[in-house]
């Protein structure tokens, strides 16, 4: 079995539309391992998105993560479940993500985009083992 980090992101958990991101993972196959809601720390939100510390949306970005609380989620399926998830997701910009998808359903903005999963097998390493590092 394989393991991703999923985020439902604040405005997925102020717009209540927690429950149904974690559904269409769960109807897709994906089994949930792990699930906190917290608000991030400035700290973790920087280090979690480290990859974009010298991109111009970096402020506006760890500010909207920590702006109130998250869903952190470990999701388990097959080999490069990340990429399973990444599918479901849609592209970053909802303006562009194909329907279906839960971006491209649910969302309308690029900095509003709902969930976030790890790009890469690395990624998902690396992030399970900022959120969750009893599981890495
Ligand atoms: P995420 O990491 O949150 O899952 O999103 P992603 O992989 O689809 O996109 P990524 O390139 O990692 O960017 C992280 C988040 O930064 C915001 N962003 N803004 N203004 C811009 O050009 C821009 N580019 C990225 C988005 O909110 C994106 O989800
Ligand atoms: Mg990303």
């Amino acid at each position: 079995m394989n393991r991703t980090l999923v985020i439902v992101k604040p405005d997925g958990v102020e717009r209540g539309l927690a429950g149904e991101i974690l559904a269409r993972l769960e109807r897709k196959g994906l089994s949930l391992v792990a699930a906190e809601l917290r608000r991030l720390d400035r700290a973790t939100a920087e280090r979690h998105y480290a990859e974009h510390a010298e991109r111009p949306f970096f402020e506006g970005l760890v500010t909207f993560i920590t702006r109130s609380p998250v869903l952190v989620c470990v999701f388990e399926g097959p080999a490069d479940t990340w990429r399973i998830v990444r599918a479901l997701m849609g592209t970053t910009n909802p303006a562009d993500a194909a329907p279906g998808t839960i971006r491209g359903d649910l969302a309308t903005v690029m900095s509003e985009n709902l969930i976030h999963g790890s790009d890469s097998a690395e990624s998902a390493a690396r992030e399970i083992e900022i959120f969750f590092p009893h599981l890495a």
